[in-house]
């Protein structure tokens, strides 16, 4: 068994954002269970082996809910984070298994699929309004501003009931809190107002309910419903004020920054391999396989989200000590060569099944079925309407968001003809 190292071999900076894969495929090598320095000087464990990874995902005693399990006595959470902290990424059975089947329902398989239509006509718009541009005069295009973007959002923001024209003030929110470098505070201040956005749509949604003009037919009227049952004292399958609010928050920012960055980064991909562009565009039926290949290739997320021991946790051969950050390195395990051969190739034509992009385990996913959706709706349409699509800048001049979790570029230039 080895000893933990003292110093940590990864850095999350600059040169690791531009190009996570090279970083990850070093340590897979060199040391698969090492320690790594965050971009706000905090201490991880970084797992970068596939098997690895997959277990530790699965590993009950690598735990999630922080605000409970971590406190010490110098620290105190403040309102707003005890607020936007209690959702179900960072709880652990029996609340974990209590919130996420309260949502459960309305991301199955079967239920989204009901959404296709609608996921269709918003992507149809979109391209629309590309057109129309590409038509007017403009050579380039941001497709991640034009339609990478607006897609997942638009969505989201339909099944939650939240209005639409907040979505910018969202994009600027829900960058802060998930970079890891920007202003001082920018993360505190994104947080403070995204709480006080949703508990004003919570009372405003409450005040229709009341006075019979609700409950609408989106998820914050039916979680309004739920927290009901909740006052009410059925606490066995309903949720207290703050972990509405925190789900609302997770669902937003989980429900549009992975997604954007499947159909951005999946489309780069695409255009910078055209032998595999071609092969999709011949063989459309390749497209429900081909948008796991790109989850698996891109990987819209660089690692699953924090996770923590609290006793000695042996990973891979290394023991991690107790009170220790775990970082699992899904793009790493999902470039693996030992699980994926020829992993670095693209192949829309692979059986890329048992990818981590989701993550595995308890909290595999919850939105999978509607982010393999909206990408199958988005690449497929996107190719069929625009023959000539292809990209107006120099690969290696494209610029990736400063985030160890997200990976996903700052723009993508494109020319439609
Ligand atoms: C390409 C798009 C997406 C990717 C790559 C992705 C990736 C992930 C990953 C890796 C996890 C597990 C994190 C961990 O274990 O630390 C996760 C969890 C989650 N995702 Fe997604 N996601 C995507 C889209 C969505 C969408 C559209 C939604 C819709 C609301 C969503 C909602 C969630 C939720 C609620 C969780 C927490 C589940 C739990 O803790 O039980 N995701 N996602």
């Amino acid at each position: 068994m080895t000893q933990p190292e003292a110093v940590p071999a990864v850095q999350f900076g600059a040169d690791f954002y531009q190009n996570p894969l090279a970083y990850f495929a070093r340590m897979r090598e060199e040391r698969p269970v090492t320690r790594a320095l965050m971009p706000n000087g905090d201490r991880a464990w970084l797992v970068t082996r596939y098997a690895d990874v997959r277990a530790a995902l699965a590993d009950p005693r690598l735990h999630k809910d922080w605000a409970s399990k971590m406190t010490s006595p110098d620290w105190v959470p403040d309102e707003v984070t005890g607020y936007l902290s209690v959702h179900l990424l960072n709880a652990d059975p029996p609340d974990h298994t209590r919130l996420r089947k309260l949502v459960a329902k309305a991301f199955t398989a079967r239920r989204v699929a009901g959404l296709r239509p609608r996921i269709e006509a918003i992507t149809s718009a979109l391209l629309d309004g590309i057109e129309a541009r590409a038509v007017a005069g403009e050579a380039t295009i941001d497709l991640i501003e034009a339609f990478a973007f607006p897609l997942p959002v638009t969505v989201i923001c339909e099944l939650l009931g939240i209005p639409l024209r907040d979505q910018d003030q969202f994009r600027a929110w829900s960058n802060a809190v998930v970079a890891s470098e920007g202003e001082p505070g920018s993360f505190r201040a994104a947080g403070v107002a995204m709480f006080h956005y949703f508990t004003g749509l919570i009372a405003a949604k409450r005040k229709a309910l009341a006075d019979g003009t609700g409950p609408g037919d989106d998820m914050v009227s039916a979680l309004i419903v739920a927290r009901g049952a909740h006052e009410g004292g059925d606490s066995g399958d309903s949720l207290d004020e703050r972990e509405l609010v925190a789900m609302l928050f997770l669902l937003l920012i989980a429900g549009h920054e992975t997604t954007t960055n499947l159909i951005a980064s999946g489309a780069l991909a695409l255009l910078t391999n055209p032998g595999e562009l071609a092969r999709l565009r011949t063989q459309p039926g390749l497209l429900p396989g081909a948008v796991d290949e790109l989850l698996r290739f891109v990987n819209p997320l660089n690692h699953a989200t924090e996770r923590f021991t609290l006793e000695p946790v042996e990973i891979g051969g290394v023991t991690i000590p107790a009170r220790e950050w775990v970082l699992c390195a899904t793009a790493s395990a999902n470039h693996d060569a030992g699980r994926f051969p020829e992993a670095d190739r693209l192949d829309v034509g692979r059986d890329a099944g048992g990818h981590v992009a989701f993550g595995h385990g308890i909290h595999f996913c919850l939105g999978a079925p509607l982010a393999r959706l909206e990408g199958e709706v988005a690449f497929g349409a996107l190719l069929s309407r625009f023959p000539s699509l292809s990209l107006a800048a120099d690969p290696s001049s494209l610029r990736w968001r400063p985030s160890s979790l997200i990976h996903g570029l700052e723009t993508l230039p494109v020319r439609l003809r």
